[in-house]
């Protein structure tokens, strides 16, 4: 039935056998051990080459009737992307009759694209993609289509002139992420007697041309119009990490003396922009000077609102490789799937992250 890794999967297992004990633990930490990796850095374009061949001339060892799943993960710049790659790799096991080529792009598009021709070459049965940013798709999916090889897009969504070039979308709402943040303010501020105080707001904006990006900037913007004593004084990209949310805060202090809430597009941002506040004296959090909104609602940002830190954090739930082991099973069986899964998603307030964080599954 598919196109099997028989040889890789060989070497692969070789290499963590030698790789010593530490490797061996992740590899069976993400319980992915039949899962081929592949980044696309200089050494591993040779790698997925080499996997590329070992595939056209081996048979299967481990068992012909496993599908074969291509996923081009977006990287790992944020918790939120740590929980999703586990998601994904603790679905599509072997023992699940699966096998998984796992690509990390390291939040490049032109190494997503790379992977999918790599997946097309190895004829999987089906290509997963978290892309990166939602335009540039057109070319590479119509590669797909022509093979024959259903598309699957999970997280963030995709442009592209033909619906049909992929067979579903499974994903959050991020602009409803981006409204429920406005609404969650405004709440805050009546309830603190502060409705008609002049509010100044900064933005750390993820990877610019992501839906995450896009529908949580658009949603905050559109609601916001609402609120006329709202300012928004800067957006500037973090791109969705910590280190680069700290460094864009740390300007953003420089810049302005009055900002009152900072909305950080997703929690590894708002971590950094929480210890650029600290760094420069200030305070931040429900009892401090600046009011801190985060999207992705990780375990670590329960422990900042327990800690004092952080105010909100809007749900975003990475858990999709039950959502998408789902749709496969539904395509495998000849049935329909729905063309746009919206996920469910929640407001996690300070005041509620003791009770909630036991519960939180990421
Ligand atoms: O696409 C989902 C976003 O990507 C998450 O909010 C963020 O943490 C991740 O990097």
């Amino acid at each position: 039935m598919k196109k099997v890794l028989g040889l890789v999967v060989i070497l692969s297992m070789m290499t963590v056998m030698f790789a010593g004990c530490g490797e061996n633990d992740a590899v069976a930490d993400t319980g992915s051990n039949a899962a081929t990796e592949t980044s696309d850095t200089e050494s591993s374009d040779a790698a997925q080459e080499d996997t590329t061949e070992a595939n056209d001339t081996e048979s299967s060892d481990a068992g012909s009737d496993s599908i074969v799943v291509g996923f081009s993960q977006v990287g790992a710049e944020s918790d939120w992307r740590t929980a999703n790659t586990e998601s994904m790799k603790g679905t599509f096991t072997e023992a699940n009759g699966y096998e998984l080529i796992f690509s990390d792009a390291q939040q490049k598009q032109e190494n997503q694209i790379k992977a999918v021709r790599n997946f097309i070459q190895q004829e999987v049965d089906y290509i997963v993609i978290a892309p990166v940013t939602e335009t540039g798709w057109d070319t590479v999916l119509n590669e797909a289509y022509e093979a024959g090889i259903p598309v699957i897009i999970v997280d963030r969504m995709i442009d592209v002139s033909d619906d049909n070039l992929f067979e579903c979308w499974v994903g959050s709402n991020f602009k409803q992420e981006g409204y429920d943040a406005v609404s969650w303010l405004a709440g805050y501020l009546e309830e603190n007697g502060r409705t008609d105080e002049e509010i100044n707001i900064v933005t750390l904006q993820g990877t610019i041309g992501s839906s995450a990006q896009i529908g949580r900037t658009e949603g905050v913007e559109e609601k916001m119009a609402a609120y006329p004593n709202w300012t928004m004084l800067e957006r500037q990209s973090g791109e969705f990490t910590q280190s680069k949310g700290q460094e864009v805060m740390e300007s953003f202090l420089k810049s302005y003396d009055d900002i009152d809430v900072v909305i950080a597009e997703n929690d590894n941002m708002a971590f950094g922009a929480i210890d650029a506040i600290k760094a420069a004296g200030r305070t931040c959090g429900p009892d401090g000077e600046i009011t801190i909104i985060s999207f992705d609602a990780v375990q670590a940002a329960f422990a900042s609102m327990i800690d004092g830190d952080m105010n909100v954090s809007v749900e975003c739930n990475p858990l999709h490789g039950p959502r998408v082991d789902e749709i496969i099973q539904k395509l495998e069986a000849g049935s329909s799937v729905d063309k746009l899964q919206y996920v469910e998603e929640g407001v996690f307030p300070a005041e509620t992250a003791a009770e909630i964080m036991p519960t939180r599954a990421y």
